[in-house]
């Protein structure tokens, strides 16, 4: 008599389930067609609910040609504007320099910046505020620490800390791998010059949960453990931790004067107060170090070893960084470290590091989002919409670099390239606070490497990968030849 009860009962849930899950489908395909009704939109494909593009977004990247996603589709819709749904939001890609001018002159206007959710929940901001809101704080703080005058005197510094690290990880090595050597140098740095942290045990208990944080930062969103992106929160609470111990113990320094206002930008932040008086709060300077930490070192030290790849690729330019750089060397006392002077005269060397940030971007672009609705080249931009501006839809086209694809520094000579046309650091209100920081580290690293070497690539055809950043996917190994070698 049990049986056909069971039987029963089986049945009805299973159409539960089945009217479950035919209902949710038919509400997500509704709500994904609902976002892209609006009247006069861009052209473009919208892909499937709640993954939409972003398979096909991310692969091109994983594959070594992010740019592939922005041509296929401004060839496909002859159109500066294409309309797509990436990471679940209804998105219009801007490609070229009139689309990166609107963008990067309307902020605030019609467009603020926008981060994925993600970003938000591993940066739960002690101030309960949206990450809009700390940068914008961030923003008036930074230009003070970063301006070129405010970095002058730490280019001795980073000098001395190169040396450092040439002679820990380079050195008396036949083979090195340079992206995680260009890693470590980067992080170091940025230890040393935000907050005094240069005891390199120091910095390396920093160092593995930072590429937690950095890997899981921009990742599905998923909080289950073991997923990058529940490591990365721990790792962001690690960090933060020990972040607040080195800020308590820097103010008991200062009022013991055993440190110095000015000596870093953790001594800045303690020490300066906004326009009403106030000082920040202590877990608030953790989070603002730790967006530095972030923001500064993956994308330097990506730049760094793509010049090391392209100088490994191409003797005739390695020979004319060598010649400038070796001049200036030979210019300076024994010991004498590199001053402000020195990084002018780098400008060769300089045209060949843009260059290479031309071909390899260390950020691909970013976010915006539509404040209210408006209109752009006949195209309706619904309001909440998020616009994204992308380097290689300028830096890999023809129209403003013929041979996009060919390696040329001389690009950046007399006036260099056109306005907007050019952006591995973005531009307008928004533009990378840490551009000329960048700069002095960049030159710092590219002196002290081509002064002691030569190179040749291990893996001649090694592939590139972009997640996030673009990387060669074995790190570039690398055979050293020392110049005092026969
Ligand atoms: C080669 C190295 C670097 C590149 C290519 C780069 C590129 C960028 C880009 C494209 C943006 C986004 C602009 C936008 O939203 O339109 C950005 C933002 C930012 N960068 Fe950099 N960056 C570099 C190094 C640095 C360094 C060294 C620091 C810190 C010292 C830094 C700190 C920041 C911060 C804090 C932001 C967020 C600014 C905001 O939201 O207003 N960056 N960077």
């Amino acid at each position: 008599m049990k049986q056909p009860n069971m039987e029963h009962f089986y049945l009805t849930l299973l159409l539960l389930f089945v009217s479950f899950v035919t209902l949710s489908l038919f509400f997500l395909f509704y709500k994904h067609r609902s976002m892209f009704t609006a009247s006069n939109l861009p052209p473009g494909k919208v892909g499937y609910p709640l993954i939409g593009e972003s398979l096909e977004f991310l692969s091109s990247g994983w594959k070594g040609h992010p740019e592939k996603f922005i041509f296929d589709r401004m060839h496909k819709f002859s159109s500066h504007i294409f309309k797509t749904c990436i990471l679940g939001e209804p998105a219009a890609v801007f490609c070229g320099p009139q689309c990166n001018k609107f963008l990067f002159s309307n902020e605030n206007k019609l467009v603020t910046a926008w981060w994925p959710e993600s970003v938000n929940k591993v940066f739960p901001s002690s101030l309960q505020t949206s990450s809009k809101e700390e940068s914008k704080k961030m923003r008036k703080l930074l230009p003070q620490f970063l301006k070129p005058e405010a970095l002058q005197r730490y280019i001795g510094i980073m000098d001395g800390l190169a040396q450092r690290h040439f002679a820990s990880g380079w050195e008396n090595k036949k083979e090195v791998t340079v992206f995680p050597l260009a890693k470590r140098y980067t992080f170091w740095l940025a230890c040393r010059i935000f907050m005094s942290v240069e005891d390199p045990n120091h910095v390396a208990k920093f160092a593995d949960p930072f590429q937690q944080l950095a890997s899981g930062i921009i990742s599905m969103p998923i909080d289950l453990p073991g997923t990058p992106f529940n490591k990365a929160i721990k790792a962001s609470k690690f960090i933060r931790k020990e972040l607040l111990e080195i800020i308590k113990q820097r103010k008991v320094d200062l009022a013991e004067g055993k440190a110095s206002t000015t000596q870093d930008i953790l001594s800045h932040m303690l020490t300066t107060s906004d326009e009403n008086g106030v000082f920040m709060k202590e877990l608030d300077i953790a989070d603002k170090i730790l967006g530095l930490l972030i923001g500064g070192h993956d994308t330097a030290s990506a730049a760094c070893t793509f010049i090391v790849k392209f100088l490994a690729e191409l003797p005739h330019i390695y020979d004319k960084v060598y010649e400038e750089q070796i001049q200036i060397a030979n210019s300076k006392a024994p010991g004498e470290l590199l001053n402000w002077d020195d990084i002018q005269e780098m400008k060769y060397s300089w045209n060949v590091a843009c260059e290479a940030m031309r071909l390899a971007p260390p950020l691909q672009g970013a976010f915006r989002e539509a404040l209210n609705e408006f209109i752009f080249n006949g195209f309706t931009i619904p309001k909440g919409w998020k616009l994204y501006w992308s380097a290689n839809s300028t830096h890999k086209n023809a129209e403003y670099f013929p041979e996009p694809e060919k390696f040329d520094p001389t690009r950046f000579e007399g006036n260099g390239p056109a306005p907007f046309t050019f952006v591995p650091f973005g531009g307008g209100p928004r533009m990378c606070p840490g551009k000329e920081y960048a700069r002095l580290e960049i030159l710092v690293f590219m002196h002290n490497l081509v002064k002691r070497f030569k190179w040749q690539k291990l893996l001649p055809d090694e592939k590139i990968i972009v997640d996030p950043m673009p990387m060669p996917a074995k790190g570039l190994p690398v055979r050293l030849i020392p110049h005092n070698q026969p």
